[in-house]
């Protein structure tokens, strides 16, 4: 298990940090050496595991509920945050789900749902942090960025996924949102940037990778050939949380095995 102290005295929230790639990332910017906040809404258990594990380790942790839609209790997430680790450096807003259904079949329900989680939860999440980044003004000696926000958004921010058209409408939105608050808060020396997952073995998606034809079919849409794994990610947002990445700012990085690159035209079109 690689370690360092990249991200050495900060705090990260990481949402939906109890499964897939939220674990991933809280575990990656644990070694890198942050406290981390593992947000969760459903799977107290698994959160709660989480937090053992990274403790295990060497690490520091908590556990913060919160429904990443509701105002509320986002608020009172970051205030237990700032309480009990003093501040807040980073963001993950990685909490995210799908409803899928066809444009006929999709309810109202299902679509709201995802925009919501989706979306609508990293508009708040990412506010809260930033108040919290003004509060406490700059660290230079933990970091040149008064903070940090990434935005877990997907590879179906740019290719469109059918019967997945509110999951594909709240990616699209994450990749402006991410933009527009890099171009606006930059001044502030806040960096926001995005991560675009392609596919990655997690909970969200075992119906594609879990058996053998399933895995095979899928493989054909990614050119290296490699189903991802939660760690690939962790890597990403590890660079893009430290001061590896400081002139990095208002950008996505694909972390998707060439997933955006077209694969059908491989051999020609
Ligand atoms: C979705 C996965 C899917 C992947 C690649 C992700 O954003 O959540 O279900 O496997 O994109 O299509």
């Amino acid at each position: 298990m690689e370690k360092s102290e990249k991200l050495k005295d900060q705090c990260a929230v990481v949402t939906g940090a109890n499964s897939g790639i939220g674990k991933g990332v809280a575990f990656a910017l644990s070694r890198a050496g942050a406290k981390v906040v593992v947000n969760y809404v459903v799977g107290e258990t698994e959160a709660s595991k989480v937090v053992q594990e990274i403790k295990a380790e060497g690490g520091e942790a908590m556990i913060a509920h919160a429904d990443v839609s509701n105002e509320q209790q986002v608020q009172a997430m970051f205030t237990k945050a700032v309480k009990e680790y003093g501040t807040v450096d980073i963001l993950v807003n990685n909490a995210g789900l799908q409803r899928d259904a066809t444009i006929a079949e999709m309810t109202l329900e299902q679509w709201n749902k995802v925009i919501e989680v989706n979306l609508t939860g990293q508009f708040l999440c990412t506010r809260e942090a930033v108040r919290e980044f003004q509060r406490r003004g700059p660290v230079p000696e933990r970091s040149s960025a008064l903070g940090k926000i990434i935005c877990m958004s997907s590879v179906h921010d740019i290719i469109p996924w059918a019967t997945h058209a509110n999951y594909a409408a709240s990616k699209g939105g994450v990749l402006l949102f991410m933009k527009t608050a890099a171009q606006e808060l930059a001044p502030q020396k806040i960096r926001v940037n995005g991560i675009s997952p392609g596919a990655i073995k997690t909970p969200i998606n075992t119906d594609a990778w879990s058996t053998k034809e399933a895995e095979e079919s899928l493989l054909k849409l990614i050119p290296y050939k490699r189903v991802g794994v939660v760690e690939d990610i962790g890597k990403a947002a590890t660079w893009l949380s430290s001061d590896d990445s400081d002139y990095v700012n208002g950008i996505t990085i694909y972390v998707d095995g060439g997933m955006t690159c077209y694969p059908e035209f491989a051999d020609g079109g």
